[in-house]
């Protein structure tokens, strides 16, 4: 089991479903950043919901239930997963809007990446975000991993960025981010 100052992690359960739905996905400021209809249906966040169950199933890993631990709220869910038709595992994560702003998702992303390096031992854990996403740009930022180019995914144009364990760990080592080339970043 994760855990950060701030929030709780656990395994997300079928029964989450009305809860993922009312908690997060039907949120506009969600749907917008996330589907280009606008729009999540109770059936997206369904199969939302299958996904990370089955992803977990097969892979042992996946992603986790985000709980604010002083009201015990779902505000999000955070972790890892490989991306769609790629060998690559991606950071994942999505944060209420109400709880915007305050640091959970670097919070949350900070957790997962230990965990994603020193307990599973992956060498390497990329990420992928709008190239509008500003917000979801900052946070992989402040995570330290490295712009790379843009890719074509699930149909569209997206940022596609790594870290690798090396460079994880020299960050940790130095207590900096400094060492990531940020040159070439779009
Ligand atoms: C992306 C998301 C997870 C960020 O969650 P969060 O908890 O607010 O993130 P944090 O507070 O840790 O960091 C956000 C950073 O982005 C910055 N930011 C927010 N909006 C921004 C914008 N429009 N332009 C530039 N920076 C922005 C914040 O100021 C902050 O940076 P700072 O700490 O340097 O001030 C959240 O906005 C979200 O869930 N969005 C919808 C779903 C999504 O986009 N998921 C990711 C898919 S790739």
């Amino acid at each position: 089991m994760l855990s950060s100052p701030r929030l709780a992690f656990r395994r997300f359960v079928p029964a989450d479903l009305d809860l993922l739905h009312q908690s997060i996905y039907r949120h506009p400021k969600v749907a917008e950043t996330l589907s280009p209809t606008g729009e999540l249906t109770i059936r997206n966040t369904e199969y939302i919901l299958y996904r990370r169950l089955k992803h977990w199933y097969e892979h042992g890993f996946g992603a986790w239930a985000l709980l604010y631990r002083d009201n015990q709220a779902l505000v999000g869910h955070c972790g890892l997963h490989y991306l769609d038709d790629y060998p690559e595992v991606e950071l994942t994560y999505t944060i209420h809007p109400d709880y915007w702003g305050q640091g959970l998702a670097t919070e949350a992303a900070q957790v997962v990446l230990h965990w994603g390096f020193e307990t599973l031992q992956l060498s390497q854990i990329v990420a992928v975000s709008g190239p509008d996403n500003h917000a979801s740009q900052r946070v992989l930022q402040k995570l330290g991993m490295q712009y790379e180019k843009q890719i074509r995914y699930n149909g569209t144009e997206v940022n596609y960025y790594a870290l690798t364990r090396s460079q994880y760990r020299q960050m940790q080592a130095t207590g900096t981010i400094d060492s990531i080339d940020r040159s070439n970043e779009k």
